[in-house]
């Protein structure tokens, strides 16, 4: 018999950190084909039985709120949003006490029809992917010419109130690695928290090169031509962007710089796939299968026990640098970031 003082345990790893943030991946399916993610084509989806049921996925974030000392939850995808029960799902985990606080990481397609509706059923804020204001880019990198939507999709995101509205963005060589400036002076009159993202190991078609990888250094070289940069004084805590002021403030730009300045000690992080499976770091490469314990009659109590010891292994670093390092089999799409 488990003690009750054992129920509340949080999701702590053998190197002192704590898990409070639960990415929840809602499908691995996507309307846009971005390069650094997703191949073209020929990309098999999840298998329907395979995901996890709306209350399912609402029963194991219960589970993370109220026993596991979660209390903040982002939904991502592939596209989180054309998850049909998505806003249920977000109105459902607003009910929790104590209540979560609710994000989205999304591209921003058909953002313009939900944005009040998430907003009514208590969704916080959106995170935007957005990797450049040009259309010609926009489609060479997502091979869909839907540039204008995602505008449309933004601008009723902060009319909703889902603010700090913050876009993300990848640059990749060839494509948009000139445009830093103007995508910030762009993000900057908008009124849009903009950071930069180093390109991780993680697309299905294994074609990350550190080479060719644009480097946090560059990005800051490529704005400091046109922008004055300095330390943010705010403390970073668990953040993986770190943020500087631009042009003395208060605005700032963030660089997420997973590859060269990682910042893996501090994670407070655990991931849950549309599958069911508890991924304790972006780059693990073995899963617990919460699904199987669910659909198998599992107590919360036990699946709780499950979690915490799926977090017990967590390694120290992704160690993308490591001679040993191999990509996880699951692409990004199907994590979620
Ligand atoms: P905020 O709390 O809004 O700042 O969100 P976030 O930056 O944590 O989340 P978002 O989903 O917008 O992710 C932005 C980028 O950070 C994506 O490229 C993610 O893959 C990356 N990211 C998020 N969490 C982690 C993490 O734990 N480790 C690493 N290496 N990258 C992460
Ligand atoms: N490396 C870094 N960021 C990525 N994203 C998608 N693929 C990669 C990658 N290989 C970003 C997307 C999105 C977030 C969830 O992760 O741009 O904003
Ligand atoms: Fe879709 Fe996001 Fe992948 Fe782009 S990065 S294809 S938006 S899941």
């Amino acid at each position: 018999m488990e003690t009750a003082i054992h129920d509340t345990m949080p999701l702590s790893d053998r190197f002192g950190r704590v898990a409070t943030d639960l990415r929840v991946s809602l499908t691995d399916r996507c309307n846009l084909r971005c390069s650094y993610c997703m191949p073209a084509e020929g990309l098999n989806w999840m298998p329907t039985p395979e995901v996890l049921t709306d209350d399912e996925v609402v029963r194991l974030i219960t589970i993370a709120v109220t026993r596991l000392g979660v209390d903040q939850i982002r939904f991502t995808g592939g596209e989180p949003l054309i998850r049909r029960g998505f806003t249920d799902i977000v109105a459902r985990t607003a009910r929790l006490r104590p209540r979560p606080r609710i994000a989205v990481t999304t591209n921003g397609l058909g953002l313009d029809k939900v944005a009040s509706g998430l907003a009514r059923a208590g969704l916080d804020r959106v995170n935007v992917s957005l990797d450049t204001v040009r259309r010609e880019t926009f489609l060479a990198i997502t091979r869909r010419d839907r540039l204008d939507d995602v505008l449309t999709g933004l601008a009723a995101a902060a009319e909703a109130g889902l603010t700090p509205v913050k876009i993300n963005a990848v640059l990749l060589r060839g494509h948009n690695e000139d445009q830093a400036p103007e995508l910030l002076r762009w993000c900057l009159s908008h009124g849009y928290d903009l950071r930069f993202i180093e390109q991780m190991p993680l697309d299905a078609q294994h074609g990350w090169s550190r080479d060719t990888m644009v480097t946090a250094h560059e990005i800051f070289t490529s704005l400091e031509r046109e922008f004055e940069l300095t330390e943010n004084p705010e403390e970073r805590g668990s953040a993986p962007a770190e943020l500087f002021l631009v042009d003395g403030g208060p605005a700032t730009v963030g660089v997420i710089a997973s590859v060269t300045r990682p910042f893996c000690g501090d994670c407070d992080r655990v991931r849950l796939t549309a599958d069911g499976q508890i991924r304790n770091c972006l780059f693990a490469r073995e899963e617990s299968d919460l699904r199987q314990a669910l659909r198998s009659g599992a107590s919360d109590v036990e699946i709780a026990r499950r979690w915490r010891a799926a977090m017990w292994t967590k390694r120290p670093g992704h160690g993308i640098d490591d001679e040993s390092f191999l990509q996880p089999v699951r692409p990004m799409s199907a994590i979620g970031g």
